[in-house]
């Protein structure tokens, strides 16, 4: 799709069906595209829009995709959120009329993902009949669910309606972004390994669809602004006798930026502040075996800034009207090429003066407010398209010139998730709340869509009611890495996440490219549990938390899911602090997979916040 990402495939692997409709009267044509992945149970779905007519038109609506059920009874499960709360599993019959969810905010958006599942009625994790669908892009959407007087009931996903009128002269053509869908009759469980796969396969690209991922620690939540190039090497050390690969330098190490409301947009390093060149920092760093990331916001600008004084028109905001600033900055104008060519430039030039960063971090933490191009002028309305489109433009120069550079896309924690973003990005920061309880539902949602190895999970200070342990394990359950002051721990926490790690990197196979299988919901009990099982079915890692059980509350056994039932497993739990003993019955012995999967194991407790890591082994 000309300018629009994607899901790929070799010739064996998929072919495409091009349907044409025509509309004789205009002589506008449709195409629907339809791209079959048999493998996986995927489809995809786009369309465009062509002017075949001699007149100019404009598109006021466009769906990528749309099914018709003609009966049957369905609940639909869409996932809600608000910063710092993403992704909201919320399951509710589809009722008559419409039900619908979008985003107008520039971006996907924390509120909505531009996902939506229809399951029947009886559906759970592991049996029944579901459908997904969900948008390959990152921009505005909509997606509804109508129930009609017959009972048939019809879903959509595409292009959001609001502020959209797009113009077409005689000849041209409007690409609307590809939606995948999938479908399952054995439940959510195997829906999500559907859409992961296609994931892993067929829209990660570069060095990192297959490379080990490198464990890291941020130094946001470690320092926030405050930090000196002393601060950061420190941490290097410490993250270093942890077995962290990588330390990530995040906001603050730029033009004057010591809180929130100035900087963005002045991209040179505050060597005053690190106290020396960032090549110099990077340098110590790398020598003590610690790779260097670093954050930038490319896409956005402080009107405290040199960028802003010098281009207040490449700014998005309304001309003689008072502006509103979310986090004080404002969103620049990607529709204008200019604009275009510096924020490549940005990334560019912090790559040609420090070639030796191994990783950046890209935030977005604003949604588009002042809505008014100063470049588009009269045409508006094709605000929110061609801002995407320049968005894309400059993800795909990024991507080509650096193709074996992994980022991670953040955007006030998960406001930008979705599949397009995994085309030019390795990995999401889902959420600014890493209360590790919170993060339980938080993954139980970004699950149903996205493969651990796209979703970041950093140990934090938040919730100290919870302890290192608790804290670590539920980051393993992801991509695992740090934003802590190792400071902080003393020598036992320590010692626990220098093994926690080693476990980690030991299991990040299986973990990260693993079958997921959610067991125990969040949702539905004071317990959660998942299990991830590698292709082979020889090792599985099972985590297992208990969040706050009642008063006496009896626990249950764990049925497990997607073993062998003919292997034998040996079973061991991992992750202890020092000097603790397992309490799981099962420690240490081995069962068949017929056993765990049928009987399952006492992996629950009536304690608060406590959690298990169980791996399992193959023996023969
Ligand atoms: C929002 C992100 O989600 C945080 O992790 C951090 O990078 C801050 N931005 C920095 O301003």
């Amino acid at each position: 799709l000309p300018g629009l990402p994607a899901v790929y495939a070799d010739n064996d692997e998929a072919q495409t069906l091009e349907i044409v409709l025509e509309d004789s009267a205009t002589g506008v044509e449709a195409m629907l595209l339809y791209g079959v992945l048999p493998e996986l149970d995927i489809i995809t779905r786009s369309v465009y829009v062509r002017n075949q007519s001699s007149e100019k038109i404009y598109v006021n609506k466009v769906m990528s995709a749309e099914l018709d059920f003609l009966y049957g009874d369905y609940d639909l499960l869409t996932f809600y959120g608000r910063h710092a709360m993403e992704r909201n599993l919320q399951r509710v019959p589809v009722v008559h009329g419409s039900q619908m969810i979008g985003s107008v905010r520039g971006t996907s958006s924390h509120q909505y993902n531009p996902m939506m599942i229809l399951a029947e009625k009886d559906t759970t994790e592991d049996h029944g009949g579901c459908y997904a669908m969900s948008f390959v892009y990152s921009g505005n959407f909509q997606g509804e669910v109508l129930k009609d007087q017959y009972n048939q009931t019809r879903m959509l996903l595409g292009v959001q309606e609001e502020c959209f009128r797009y113009p077409l002269e005689a000849g041209e053509t409007f690409y609307a972004p590809e939606v995948i869908l999938s479908y399952t009759d054995q439940g959510m469980n195997r829906l999500s390994q559907n859409l992961h796969s296609c994931i892993r396969h067929h829209i990660c690209r570069g060095k990192y669809k297959t490379a080990i991922r490198p464990v890291l620690v941020n130094s946001w939540e470690a320092a926030y602004f405050d930090f000196t190039g002393e601060t950061l090497y420190n941490l290097a050390k410490e993250a270093k006798s942890l077995g962290i690969d990588m330390l990530v330098l995040d906001d603050g190490w730029f033009g004057k930026r010591d809180d929130d409301n100035s900087g963005l947009g002045d991209w040179y390093v505050n060597e005053k502040k690190l106290g020396e060149t960032l090549g110099g920092l990077v340098k110590r760093v790398n020598d003590l075996g610690v790779k260097f990331g670093i954050w930038i916001e490319p896409e956005m600008v402080n009107p405290k800034s040199e960028l802003f004084e010098k281009h207040p028109d490449w700014a998005i905001h309304l001309p003689n009207r008072e502006t509103y600033y979310y986090r004080n900055q404002l969103v620049l104008d990607l529709s204008n090429p200019k604009v275009q060519d510096y924020v490549f430039s940005v990334v560019d030039n912090i790559m040609t003066e420090n070639p030796d960063l191994a990783f950046f971090k890209w935030d977005c933490n604003s949604p588009i407010t002042n809505v008014y191009s100063p470049y588009l002028k009269e045409k508006q309305n094709q605000l929110y398209i061609d801002h995407v489109r320049g968005v894309y433009n400059v993800f795909k120069r990024v991507a080509e010139k650096y193709p074996h550079l992994p980022i991670m896309l953040c955007s006030g924690g998960g406001a930008r998730c979705d599949y397009e973003a995994l085309k030019y990005f390795t990995e999401f920061w889902c959420s600014d709340n890493t209360d590790p309880i919170e993060r339980l539902y938080i993954q139980w949602g970004f699950s149903q869509f996205f493969p651990a190895k796209a979703m970041c999970a950093h140990v934090t200070s938040w919730n100290k009611n919870t302890s290192i342990k608790f804290r670590t394990d539920v980051a393993m359950m992801c991509k695992m890495g740090f934003d802590i002051s190792l400071k902080e721990m003393n020598e036992d926490e320590m010692k626990y996440c220098q093994e926690a790690v080693a476990n980690y990197k030991r299991l990040k196979g299986t973990i990260l490219d693993g079958d997921l299988y959610r067991l125990v919901s969040p949702y539905d009990t004071n317990h959660s549990s998942v299990m991830y099982v590698d292709k082979a079915k020889s090792k599985s890692v099972l985590f297992a938390y208990d969040i706050h059980p009642r008063f006496g509350e009896k626990t249950f056994p764990v049925k497990l899911q997607g073993l062998d039932p003919n292997k034998k497993y040996k079973v061991q739990e991992i992750n202890l602090m020092p000097g603790q003993k397992s309490t799981l019955v099962t420690d240490g012995g081995t069962f068949s997979g017929d056993f765990l999967m049928k009987i399952g194991m006492n992996v629950f407790s009536t304690a608060h916040a406590r959690s298990k890591v169980i791996e399992l082994t193959e023996v023969h």
